[in-house]
């Protein structure tokens, strides 16, 4: 009887060297381990053809051969598993080189852009974030520029509809500013602009400003003149001087343009300058009465200024830039010296 367990696991063992693929491994499997005709299932019912005192001893025998062929046929089957993932693995070539990653960084003007917001919020303002989709009101007609005034030509409009347009300037932010808070008020916005301009070295159809407008008890000309000057110097350098010029914008009154002493020659006078010593940075002046009347805010009580500025004007001074549409093209020869 135990020869004859002997025989069956010899056998077992050379069907099982024999395998060479999953097809095999199953019909051994098969061979052995199926519920009705396999070897081992077969085997056990000659049980009840023998002795009564024989029958444990080859149940018992029985059982450890099924359980020799369950592990045997488990472990050959985690072998080939095993094999077939590290024969994938190398098909992976580990010595050869990566892929080359770029890595990003900050475009210049956003650069720029997010340092003037720091400036302003480290000095108590409140940053406003408006729609570059934005309603005739709030771009002109709140500012004093109502339908058909000559001002509307210098900023010429892309209109939606009659009365929505893509906004000329940040200083929408003034009304808004008006609108939505009470004095004092302290409230920038910055961000792209549009007018109907070409596409050359001065001119983008699109470009960025920000807009500063603060509105108090007492605030004069002074103030404005104070805060500008804090403001460019920390922009620039600290030994850069300005001027005002008398300048017209309808939402202020008086206006004034804004110069600073040409950062290239120190106001000696070069090509940057056109020799004059000064470069036209700003408008800026005196919110008009009839702005804060039309925003809800008393004017007998109350006074402000508000000056706009164009972000890539910055740029092109501070980094010497000659033509503002290498802002725009994303040309990374150029924005990689950034
Ligand atoms: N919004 C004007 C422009 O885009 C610039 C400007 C002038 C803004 C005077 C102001 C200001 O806030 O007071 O040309």
């Amino acid at each position: 009887m135990s020869e004859s367990i002997d025989n069956l696991r010899r056998l077992f063992e050379e069907d099982l060297a024999a395998i060479d693929g999953m097809e095999s491994w199953k019909a051994v499997r098969d061979k052995y381990l199926a519920r009705e005709s396999g070897v081992i299932t077969t085997e056990l019912k000659k049980l009840r053809d023998l002795p009564k005192e024989a029958r444990p001893a080859f149940g018992q025998a029985m059982n450890q051969l099924r359980a020799l062929v369950e592990k045997k046929l488990q472990e050959r089957l985690d072998e080939a598993k095993a094999a077939e993932a590290s024969t994938k693995l190398q098909r992976i070539d580990v010595t050869r080189p990566g892929f080359p990653f770029a890595l990003g960084s900050i475009h210049p003007i956003k650069r720029l852009q997010s340092e003037i917001e720091q400036i302003f919020v480290s000095m108590g303002f409140q940053i406003f974030n408006l729609p570059e989709i934005e309603r005739d009101y709030y771009n002109f007609e709140g500012l004093n520029m109502p339908r058909n005034h000559p001002a509307r030509d210098a900023q010429d409009t892309f209109y939606f509809d009659d009365s929505v347009l893509l906004r000329t300037h940040c200083s929408s932010v003034q009304v808004h500013a008006m609108e939505e808070l009470k004095p004092p008020i302290r409230a920038i916005s910055t961000g792209k602009v549009y007018r109907r301009d070409p596409f050359d070295a001065t001119h983008s159809p699109m470009f960025y400003q920000v807009d500063v407008i603060v509105i108090e008890e007492g605030i004069t000309m002074g103030d404005l003149k104070g805060m500008l000057d804090v403001f460019l110097k920390r922009m620039f350098h600290s030994d850069i001087r300005m001027r005002l010029r008398p300048g017209f914008f309808p939402f202020v009154e008086p206006g004034a343009e804004v110069d600073i002493s040409c950062i290239f020659c120190s106001g000696k006078g070069c090509p940057t300058c056109k020799q004059s010593g000064w470069v036209e940075i700003l408008g800026a002046g005196m919110v008009h009465p009839k702005v804060l009347r039309m925003s809800g805010i008393d004017d007998s009580r109350y006074s402000g200024f508000a000056w706009g500025m164009g972000i890539d004007r910055v740029a092109i001074l501070k980094h010497g830039v000659d033509d503002i549409r290498l802002f725009f093209e994303n040309d990374l020869r150029f924005l990689r010296q950034f």
